[in-house]
């Protein structure tokens, strides 16, 4: 039933340990609850045979909300009390940037309506604008469709971007409309100073840095087949910015395989526990090339689950997992297993 390749030690095994939960395709499948999940979150809070409360985050590629709104979507799901220093979103490590832009002008492109602009203000980004915006400042920026009216705010009307020079574009969550997004991020990367409208000859050096928040190429929902990702979009980006360049375009990107979110996901962890440091952490997951590469390359313990993305029998030949499991609660009765 298990496919572990490590054998753990039969001494006995220190207590201070902690899981790490991915999301989608581990804990949800779109709007549907993956049963299990209940279950497997109800025995870390005490339901088992110890009594014991073992610390758990949840560390999701996903986002485009706020960790509070997160947390109150999967404690509604999961019909569990999940607290928002328990969620650890796609762009939360990119808070570590606002020092840096707090007071430029900052795109930030993904998610729905003004959502992920909400996000970066509470964040502490001062000076936010979505591509929304410069698409309600010029039509013909995007001619194949109106700019959608739920995100038209209150002072977008008046907005004049020929003054706007954008010192940064951030990714936050998945483009609802990849060809108007990649134009408009094309534009800001493009343009002299990052005033869009503008064009830096053949933009063969890049001023304007980009970010992305994840990199997963696919991801798992209610659709039996695996939907496009954040990672897609940027492979999009990536392909058009090359054929029109002939250079490569430079960007940074957080969220899981990358070690500055596992760093970022410690620090939680270690505040959650009291401030102790655990001595394994355990990663759930159901994507081999972000959830187990970023989970074994930073020294943690990787259980896949064949809930989501991975749905093969044995191991993932690309990115092996410590064990396999069916589902999630398996998984947490491997882990206490272990450690009990
Ligand atoms: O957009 C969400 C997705 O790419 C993955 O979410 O929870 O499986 O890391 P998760
Ligand atoms: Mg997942």
């Amino acid at each position: 039933r298990l496919h572990g390749y490590r054998a753990f030690s039969s001494k006995v095994a220190p207590k201070n340990y902690a899981f790490a939960f991915d999301i989608d395709g581990v804990l949800i499948k779109g709007k549907r609850t993956i049963p299990e999940a209940k279950r497997a979150i109800r025995m870390l809070n005490g339901d088992n045979a110890h009594g014991r409360h073992v610390p758990f985050v949840l560390l999701t590629n996903g986002g485009g909300v706020t960790e509070q709104a997160k947390a109150e979507q999967i404690s509604n799901m999961l019909d569990v009390e999940i607290s928002p220093d328990q969620v650890i979103l796609s762009h939360s490590p990119m808070q570590a940037l606002v020092e840096q832009y707090k007071n430029k002008n900052v795109l930030v492109v993904g998610g729905k309506d003004r959502e992920c602009f909400h996000v970066a203000k509470k964040y502490g980004f001062n000076h936010v604008f979505i591509p929304d915006d410069i698409h309600h400042w010029q039509a013909s920026v995007w001619p194949f469709r109106h700019p959608s009216r739920d995100s038209i705010s209150p002072d977008a009307a008046s907005l004049d971007f020929s003054k706007i020079p954008f010192g940064a574009v951030m990714v936050f969550h998945d483009s609802r409309d990849w060809g108007r997004d990649i134009q408009i991020m094309l534009d800001a990367i493009c343009a002299e100073n990052g005033v869009v409208g503008t064009q830096k000859g053949d933009c063969k050096v890049q001023e304007v840095p980009v970010y992305f928040s994840n990199t997963d190429i696919i991801w798992s929902t209610e659709f039996p087949v695996p939907r496009l990702a954040q990672g897609s979009f940027k492979m999009a980006l990536e392909n058009v910015y090359h054929t029109l360049t002939g250079t490569n375009l430079q960007s940074t990107s957080y969220g899981k395989p990358y070690p500055t979110t596992y760093a970022y996901a410690e620090r939680v962890i270690e505040r959650i526990n009291d401030g102790k440091k655990p001595s394994r952490i355990y990663a759930v997951g159901d994507n081999p090339a972000a959830d187990i590469k970023g989970a074994n390359n930073y020294g943690w313990t990787s259980v896949l689950v064949r809930t989501g993305v991975f749905q093969e029998p044995g191991n993932s030949p690309h990115f092996p997992a410590h064990s396999v499991c069916q589902h999630v609660e398996e998984a947490v009765e491997w882990v206490l297993q272990q450690e009990e």
